[in-house]
């Protein structure tokens, strides 16, 4: 089943509680949360205090995307605030494997994420044992950015090697996602669709979510 997973770097922060109750009710099962240092990427955005005050107004599952240098120095810091699963960026780890084993050694699901301009090959000594896999659809830092279409094809080929070798990763897409793509995300193989603008910056989030995942879903239902 594919999910529809809110970014709320694009909510209105003084009514986040009211904001992830709406998703919630549109039928997002996962939220998706965006931190920014400021040094790995050209924005900042919040960190382990927000997440924990999140943790406390719902029991969505918090999917941790971090977009920091030396991440593997505060995966735990992200496991207290209350994170359910943690994403790295292959860029910001000198030791990847060391990253993604701590996050699975805090008994997390691990993420392993890649800008547009990263290919799949560097994934290639990870794909066997993390869950999730994020392929950025815009250079990360940002939100309301235009999707850029040549992702899909990462999407394919990692769908491909995952079937190939019956892994059982997720894969998920983040960056520009709207009513106008959802489908070909969908079809290209994403599991989870992160989906930040288009949700809060309508008059209806919760509806948003609700027609993101129709579309999806809809999108597989004909392919079958
Ligand atoms: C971008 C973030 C995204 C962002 C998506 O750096 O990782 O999660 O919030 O926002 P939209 O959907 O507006 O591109
Ligand atoms: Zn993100």
């Amino acid at each position: 089943m594919v999910e529809i997973l809110p970014s709320i770097l694009a909510a209105d922060f003084a009514r986040l509680a009211e904001q992830i109750h709406d998703v919630e009710t549109g039928g997002a099962s996962i939220l998706h949360l965006d931190v920014m240092d400021g040094r790995f990427v050209p924005n900042i955005s919040f960190g382990p205090p927000v997440i924990r005050s999140i943790r406390a107004v719902t029991r969505l599952h918090l999917d941790v995307h971090l977009m920091i240098e030396e991440p593997e120095r505060y995966i735990k810091d992200f496991v207290q605030a209350g994170a359910n699963s943690i994403l790295v960026h292959q860029e910001a780890c000198r030791h990847l494997d060391r990253a993604l084993r701590m996050i699975e050694d805090e008994g997390l699901p691990s993420g392993v994420v890649i800008n547009p301009a990263t290919p799949v090959s560097t994934l290639h000594e990870v794909l066997d044992f993390v869950d999730i896999v994020l392929v950025m659809s815009v250079n990360p830092g940002f939100g309301g950015q235009k999707f850029i279409p040549r992702s899909l094809r990462k999407v394919m080929e990692i769908d491909r090697i995952r079937q190939r070798d019956g892994l059982r990763f997720k894969i998920e897409i983040d960056g520009g996602i709207h009513m106008g793509n959802v489908a070909d995300a969908a079809r290209a193989g994403c599991d989870w669709i992160v989906a930040g603008s288009s949700v809060f910056g309508a008059e209806d989030p919760g509806g948003v979510v609700r027609d993101l995942k129709n579309a999806a879903q809809g999108a597989l239902a004909v392919m079958v």
